[in-house]
């Protein structure tokens, strides 16, 4: 367990940390989080993160409590305090402290920032060997999953199902029968041609920015990809899937319900792809992705919502 969290402002024990009980995070889930994986000592992706956190805040109308440049001395300190090497960054920004009532306070409060750290060893996880199952379910979620909000139940419920499946993941699927994506990943299947496939940016779905990564590691490769819907069947007729976050980076999916992908093992598309993300949090492929990685550049998705 880390030793320190940051809490509005102070770096204080993790035992010890607290939020106020009217927080409208606590309340509401009135608030956004974002999730910076650590590689070594290195952020991944740090940019895209913090450019789709201000997005987040901006779709729900929360003022960035600190600027861009604090909120990366934050996290590096509490990095460096809690002797972080691997592992991820996890932050969450509420609407603050207000009595409770549904609409927004008249006078906004301060929004309240919230940062803690978990060591995990990312590049090297038996899932990635092994690869996982996924289960199918219903996606009951709100029409607004571009938002990284910390209202996650449907998630919550979606993951333990999968949990109790012995899956790793469920894959929610909308009424037309279309995958949208995991509970906490963005979903991908390669088809026999060999080309990458993931649902379209949209409404349906989180920007992932490993799934940003991932397209710009395949354009440099010369690998075809293409964003669009697919159907459960599709997906269990697939030769190849896998999952993508910033915690699981690219995790080979060998089974969907009850149906193995390919012949049960990691594909080796997949296997490449991880082996090329790995390279790209090791510093070793950085400086070939020139172009998404300028920080202020988001996703266009303001005018879909
Ligand atoms: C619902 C959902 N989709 C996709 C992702 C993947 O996004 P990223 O690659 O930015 O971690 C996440 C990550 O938390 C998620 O919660």
């Amino acid at each position: 367990m880390a030793r320190f969290a940051y809490v509005n402002g102070r770096y204080v024990l993790h035992d010890k940390a607290t939020v106020h009980v009217e927080d409208r995070g606590y309340q509401f889930a009135d608030g956004v989080y974002e999730v910076v994986p650590v590689v070594g000592r290195s952020m991944i992706d740090e940019d895209p993160h913090l450019d789709r956190l201000g997005r987040s805040l901006d779709e729900l109308m929360i003022a960035m409590p600190v600027s861009r440049q604090v909120l990366k001395m934050i996290m590096r300190e509490l990095v460096r305090r809690n002797r972080l090497v691997g592992g991820l960054v996890y932050m969450q920004i509420t609407r603050g402290v207000a009595p409770r009532d549904h609409q927004f306070p008249a006078v906004a409060p301060p929004p309240a920032l919230v940062m803690t750290t978990t060591a995990i060893d990312l590049a090297a996880q038996p899932k990635f060997r092994d690869g996982v199952k996924v289960i199918t379910i219903p996606d009951i979620r709100w029409t607004r999953c571009d938002i990284k909000t910390v209202s996650l139940l449907p998630n919550c419920l979606g993951k333990q199902q999968a949990a109790e499946a012995g899956a790793y993941e469920a894959w929610q699927v909308d009424r037309d029968g279309y995958v949208t994506e995991g509970t906490s990943s963005n979903a991908w299947i390669v088809t026999d041609a060999g080309k990458l496939l993931t649902r379209e940016l949209s409404i349906d779905i989180l920007s992932g920015v490993t799934r940003r990564t991932i397209f710009a590691i395949a354009e440099t490769e010369g690998l075809e990809y293409e964003e669009r819907p697919f159907t459960v069947a599709e997906a269990r007729s697939a030769c190849e899937a896998f999952a993508s976050s910033a915690t699981s980076f690219v995790t080979p999916v060998v089974q969907v319900d009850d149906t193995m992908i390919g012949d049960g093992k990691p594909g080796p598309l997949a296997l490449k792809l991880l082996d090329w993300y790995l390279d790209y949090c090791a510093g070793g492929r950085r400086d070939k992705h020139v172009g998404p990685w300028t920080a202020g550049e988001i996703e266009p998705l303001r005018e879909i919502a």
